[in-house]
């Protein structure tokens, strides 16, 4: 599976979340080396948790950053943001409950949705705060 480049089309001009948005692809990334070289179960089972935790991290100041400009899409990006993190819980469960053939699907998930949900949502997001701003 390809590698994920954190080109600056996937910028949103916030710097916070863009440097947020870089960890999770670097997190994602390694995920995928570690796959392809055969990494332990137990170590992959780790960063995949603290992936989650990062998610979850970076979420509540992504919302915040929402609330703080007044962002009127605020409670639907945040339904958005809910169900990928039950997503994320729901599998690393699985993982870790055995079921270490997930993992293919897993990081192809995580892939396409985070660079969907950052090209898409997020960005659109930061363009209406900051047209609101002028
Ligand atoms: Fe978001």
């Amino acid at each position: 599976m390809q590698t994920v480049e954190f080109i600056d089309a996937l910028k949103t001009g916030v710097d916070k979340i863009d440097t947020q948005h870089e960890a999770l692809v670097d997190m994602i990334n390694f995920l995928i080396e570690a796959k392809d070289n055969n990494v332990p179960p137990e170590n992959i089972s780790f960063v995949l948790g603290e992936m989650t935790k990062y998610v979850y991290l970076h979420f509540r100041d992504e919302e915040q950053f929402m609330f703080d400009n007044f962002f009127v899409g605020l409670a639907e990006h945040r339904v958005v943001h809910e169900s990928f993190e039950a997503k994320v819980l729901e599998y690393q469960q699985m993982y870790d409950e055995g079921r270490v053939d997930l993992l293919d699907d897993v990081l192809e998930f995580l892939t396409n949705w985070l660079v969907q949900h950052i090209l898409g949502d997020d960005k659109e997001m930061v363009q209406e705060v900051l047209a609101n701003r002028e």
